[in-house]
């Protein structure tokens, strides 16, 4: 069997109705990155974080995986121990469609994270700033999200999957943000074979061996078809 290390962004959950990042009308046209998504936004104004990630908690309870999300599921049952997915979205979609290894490199939604002892634990649905930290009691619980200028999580494990991978595909993200968007890269230098699936080209495009144009509810099921058929 090969290993398959898959990468899935905002594109993934587009059909489930959650909203990308920079299309048009997209998250980042509705809030400034540096006032929701950066260390000295959630210091500068807690609520406004806290808020915007109460709601996009509440979003993501009400929307339901999509074909897409169920495909890669579909993928990793066949396949145990076999599939690597690692996500650059917050929400729990991925988990929800019954995928099990799912590597939340931007950290999630489901979590809260303490800014004093970095205690992490599972985050209310309604996250009020000056929350106390379980552990140590400080009020500085914060949503457990990686910001901008932050490290992403288990980068060193995420490389050991991509040097190993045989077969890495790319779901529904720009290429506008690193590390991910050198994965592709990374699974190159290691010979492995690679996939993008997206609307359109991303910016990473031309380093893809192979690139699957169309919504991911209908070019994923159909990829994981053509694996399962082999
Ligand atoms: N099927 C496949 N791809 C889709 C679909 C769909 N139905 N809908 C949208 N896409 C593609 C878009 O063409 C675009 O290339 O998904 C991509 C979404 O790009 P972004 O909005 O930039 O989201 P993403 O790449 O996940 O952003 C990466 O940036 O802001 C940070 O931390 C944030 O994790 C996020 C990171």
């Amino acid at each position: 069997m090969q290993k398959i290390v898959i990468l899935t962004g905002a594109g993934i959950s587009a059909e489930s109705g959650l909203g990308t990042f920079r299309a048009e009308g997209g998250l980042w046209a509705q809030h400034r990155i540096e006032d929701v998504a950066t260390l000295e936004g959630f210091q500068r104004d807690p609520k406004l974080v806290v808020d915007f990630y109460n709601a996009r908690r509440a979003q993501a309870a009400e929307a339901t995986p999509n074909a897409g999300h169920l495909a890669l599921a579909k993928l990793e049952a066949a396949f145990p121990g076999e599939v690597v997915l690692i996500t650059q979205n917050v929400d729990d979609l991925h988990e929800r469609a019954g995928s099990q290894k799912v590597m939340h490199m931007h950290g999630a939604l489901s979590g809260a994270l303490c800014g004093s002892c970095d205690h992490r634990w599972p985050a209310p649905m309604v996250m009020a700033p000056g929350d106390p930290c379980p552990a140590c009691e400080k009020p500085t619980a914060r949503p457990d999200i990686v910001w901008f200028g932050e490290m992403p999580y288990d980068m060193e494990e995420i490389f050991d999957h991509l040097a190993s991978a045989d077969i890495f595909a790319s779901i529904g993200t720009s290429g506008n943000v690193y590390p991910a968007a050198g994965f592709v890269a990374e699974a190159r230098r290691h010979r492995a074979q690679t996939v993008e699936f997206n609307l359109e080209a991303s910016l990473v495009a031309s380093q893809f061996d192979d690139i699957r144009i169309g919504p991911a509810t209908q070019t994923l099921p159909l990829w994981v078809s053509e694996i399962l058929a082999r």
